[in-house]
Parts: C-alpha cells; sequence; structure tokens
C-alpha cells in the first residue's frame, strides 16, 4: 500500500491513451522519470533496440500485430525495486511483462498491449545455500548453468535442463523441464517456495518467509499456482529450489530401432523394468539426419534413444545390461555406450542442439516448434500419426522428444516469406495438439500456452477450468496488467 501511496504523489504525467485503440502508445516523460528514480538511470531505455530485443523470444511469435515490442525496458536490482515497479505500473494501468534470458518457445514475453518489460536479469545472486537440506535460493538472474558451476565442488546438483541455459526463476514461470525430467521431475517437483511480487507491488512467499521444508500438508498450494503461471499472476523474484546429490557416475548410452514403435516400447519396458534412467530421449530418422550434418555424429538414420544412467559403478553395469536386453528383445540395431566425459558431451550437445540442426536442414528457414505431452501408451500411434501428418502436408519437420515423459516436439521448417506455408504448419500444429487432447494427454508438456495455445487450453480443461482459471487471475490481477495476452 505504501508504495501505491508513494506513486501517486509523485504527481506523474499519467500513462497516455493507453488504451484507446489507433492513437500512438507513449510512455510520458513523468512515468519514465518515475522509473529511472526508482532503479536509477542507467537501468532504463527507450531505445528502440532495446525494446525490439525484448519484443520476442526464440519463437516464431515475434511479428504481426500481437507481438510488439514494450515501451520501455527497465533492469531492477532487488525485490524491493520490483515491487515499486509494480506498484507505480498497476497505479498507472501499465502492462508489466517480466523477463528473463529470452529462451521460450511460445511468445510468452511479446507485448501484446505495450509496457513496460522488466528485466530480471541484473538480480544475479545466490542468497543462500542448505546442503544438508538440499535446498538453494537464487535470485531470477542466476542461470541453471551459472548454478551448477556454483554447485559443483559440493556433491549437489540441480537436474532440470530445458537445453537453453535459462534463468531458474523464469524456468519457474513457465514450469520448464527437459531431458533429465523422467528421473528428477520437472520444475513443478522442484520449486519449494517463491518470492513473488504481486500486481500490486505486495510480496508474498508462497511457502512462507524462509522456509525450505521437503513436504507440506498447509493450506492451499500457492508455489504450485505459481510455477507454469507464465508471468500473468506476478513476477518471481526469488526461488527456493530442491537439490540433488550428484550421480558418483554416469553413462550414455544410444540404441537404434527398425521401428518408432521399437523406440517407444523399448521405454516403456526400461520404465517398467525399474531401471532409474536419467535421460531417454527419442530422435526420429529426420533428427538423426540433422544431427549427423549438424553436429558431426556417425549415427544411422533410423529411430534412435540416446539414454544416461546416473549411480554408482556397480548400479551402472546392472543397469546398462538390463537395458541392452530390453531393446534387444524389442530388435533394436544396435547399442553402444559410453563413460567418458567428452563423449557424454558430445552426444548431449547434439541433442541440444536439434534446433539448430534442424534449422540447417534448409538454410534460411525458421522453425516453429511443437509440444505435445500423451500417456506413454498412446506415444506410439501420435507419433507415426504425426510422421503420416507431415508427410500429407508437405512440412520438412524433424521429430525429438522426452519419451520417458510422454513428452516430444516436432520442429517445423517454415519459409519465413512464405504465408501459406506458415498456415499449413500452424493447422499441423493445431492438429497435433487436438491429436494429443483426443488421447487425454495435454497440449504443452514443457513450452507452456503462452501466445499461441489459448484455444487449445480450453478445449483441455473445458469452460468450468478456464473459468477457475479466469477467477483466480482476476482475484490477483484485477485490471489484467500482468503479461496480457496470454495463457487465458
Ligand atoms: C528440446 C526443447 C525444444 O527439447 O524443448 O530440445
Ligand atoms: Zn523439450
Amino acid at each position: 500500500m505504501a508504495f501505491l501511496l508513494r506513486a501517486a504523489t509523485w504527481g506523474l504525467v499519467p500513462w497516455r491513451s493507453y488504451c484507446s485503440k489507433g492513437v500512438q502508445r507513449e510512455l510520458s516523460k513523468g512515468f519514465v522519470e518515475a522509473l529511472r528514480e526508482i532503479v536509477g538511470s542507467p537501468h532504463v531505455s527507450t531505445a528502440v533496440a532495446v525494446r525490439e530485443q525484448h519484443g520476442h523470444d526464440e519463437s516464431m511469435h515475434r511479428s504481426g500485430s500481437r507481438c510488439q515490442p514494450p515501451d520501455a525496458v527497465v533492469w531492477p536490482q532487488n525485490s524491493e525495486q520490483v515491487s515499486r515497479l509494480a506498484a507505480l505500473c498497476y497505479d498507472q494501468g501499465v502492462p508489466i511483462i517480466p523477463f528473463g534470458t529470452g529462451t521460450g518457445l511460445e511468445g510468452g514475453v511479446c507485448a501484446v498491449q505495450g509496457g513496460v518489460c522488466i528485466n530480471l536479469t541484473r538480480m544475479g545472486r545466490i542468497l543462500e545455500l542448505n546442503p544438508e537440506d538440499f535446498s538453494v535460493v537464487v535470485e531470477p538472474g542466476v542461470t541453471r548453468k551459472a548454478l551448477n558451476s556454483h554447485l559443483r565442488d559440493s556433491g549437489l546438483w540441480f537436474p532440470v535442463d530445458p537445453g537453453a541455459d535459462a534463468s531458474l526463476c523464469g524456468m519457474a514461470a513457465t514450469s520448464a523441464s527437459g531431458t533429465n525430467a523422467v528421473r528428477y521431475g520437472t520444475m513443478r517437483d522442484n520449486v519449494l517456495n517463491l518470492e513473488v511480487v504481486l500486481p500490486d507491488g505486495r510480496l508474498l512467499h508462497t511457502a512462507g518467509l524462509g522456509r525450505h521444508f521437503r513436504k507440506s500438508a498447509a493450506g492451499y498450494n500457492l508455489t504450485g499456482l505459481f510455477v507454469g503461471s507464465e508471468g500473468t499472476l506476478g513476477l518471481i523474484t526469488a526461488a527456493t529450489l530442491r537439490l540433488h546429490p550428484a550421480p558418483e557416475a554416469t553413462v550414455v548410452a544410444t540404441c537404434t530401432f527398425p521401428t518408432v514403435q521399437a523406440a517407444v516400447d523399448s521405454t516403456v519396458h526400461i520404465l517398467q523394468a525399474a531401471v532409474p534412467v536419467a535421460r531417454i530421449e527419442f530422435l526420429d530418422d529426420v533428427m538423426m539426419d540433422a544431427c549427423n550434418k549438424y553436429s558431426k555424429l556417425n549415427c544411422s538414420v533410423a529411430p534412435t534413444l540416446f539414454l544416461e544412467f546416473h549411480g554408482s559403478e556397480q548400479a551402472l553395469k546392472e543397469q546398462l545390461k538390463r537395458t541392452e536386453e530390453i531393446t534387444q528383445h524389442n530388435g533394436a540395431f544396435h547399442f553402444s555406450w559410453a563413460k567418458e566425459a567428452e563423449e557424454r558431451s558430445r552426444l548431449w550437445t547434439a541433442r541440444h542442439n536439434a534446433w539448430y540442426s534442424t534449422l540447417a536442414l534448409r538454410p534460411g528457414s525458421k522453425g516453429y516448434s511443437t509440444d505435445v505431452c500423451v500417456p506413454i501408451s498412446r506415444l506410439p500411434e501420435i507419433l507415426v500419426q504425426a510422421k503420416e501428418d507431415l508427410k500429407a502436408s508437405g512440412i520438412t519437420g524433424t521429430i525429438v522428444g522426452h519419451v520417458g515423459d510422454g513428452n516430444f516436439h516436432c520442429i517445423l521448417l517454415v519459409d519465413p516469406e512464405d504465408v501459406e506455408e506458415l498456415h499449413r504448419v500452424e493447422a499441423f500444429a493445431k492438429q497435433l495438439g487436438r491429436r494429443a487432447l483426443a488421447l487425454h494427454g495435454t497440449c504443452t508438456g514443457e513450452h507452456g500456452i503462452g501466445l499461441g495455445k489459448r484455444q487449445l487450453l480450453q478445449e483441455e480443461v473445458g469452460a468450468v477450468g478456464v473459468e477457475t482459471m479466469q477467477q483466480l487471475k482476476a482475484m490477483l490481477d484485477p485490471r489484467g496488467l500482468m503479461n496480457p495476452g496470454k495463457v487465458l
């Protein structure tokens, strides 16, 4: 409340013609001055290049009327400044868009109605490490790689790995996951507490100030509400994360199969045999061809699994043996494994470069990513169907997936000049989302709703589900200023 009063007594020239259609939006000088007052002049920019850089993520949702640059970018350095910024914007009716590393894939940072982009990367401290409790508190500028470097000699690590070196609070905001989720879970399973600046500037600790317990039955799960809220309910200014013991030893393996079905059946059998696989990734034949070319691998061009195992030397031997037996039983052509750090890194770098290797298949193209997740028993049929749909619609695309979770992506190529091709790709993506829903799956296992999947969200959770979400949103953000146009 104090913040609101302070903003009101500044005598600001209000944000002009903000919502009136057809009138050019403009930040008043007084408003920009008030932003500078809060964070300091070097931490505010209205330069066109800076604003444009903050108006998109890595997805195709970067052009057109829906995806515009914000009107100003600010870099707060602490939570108090974030509170004051939120209170100021809220008081003046200005949209607020939180920004981390900009590596999202569903247009979550596009400034649909303009407004102030709050870039949180200058809050980069690791605030507290509790090794015996397996927890750490990080500010929003800390990326997952920075955290793991910090933890290097502690015997602990943070396993959630979406590929990009994203900020951990951004990963919490988008409920990120990636290759290790099959063993260690997604952000939903690894966030213990969040410090959130609510739209009006109040500070919320979702599990209570300073708490970092492993389990709780105390009241509603506010932490869970904010994980995956995609910046539409508040700004995450610190996250308490769950850490894991670093594995004693690691082995990677690759395995090629005659069919998609054989690869997926092997995955199900490996999980049923309780092999505690740490990563199990599916790459289709087109993806393997792209990886061979881009990352100089020498693998067969066939449906392939990349696997990783964590444990003691003895446990690894058993895991490898059991896995090889299962894959052979399912008709695998080839199974090989490696322990050396260099070989492991070569393989996972190739996997993480899936996006760039797909783009390199047709230089000049842009990538359009899809993301669906189905119960694992339905995975073979949706993968086979997706491949047929790709062929029928004449789209070039690769398939890569976190197969142990039933989650996969098609990375589709689009000529940016070819509107008809873009429409075909969008239609394919929507159809794939609907196929996943029909199989009791979800339209996004990992990348979120953002701008493009709001219709699919409605189909997924139904009218009462959407109404409940809208009511929660209206209660926390009655003026609809937090990252407008996303999710709902
Ligand atoms: C991946 C990203 C696209 O799995 O989610 O590579
Ligand atoms: Zn992924």
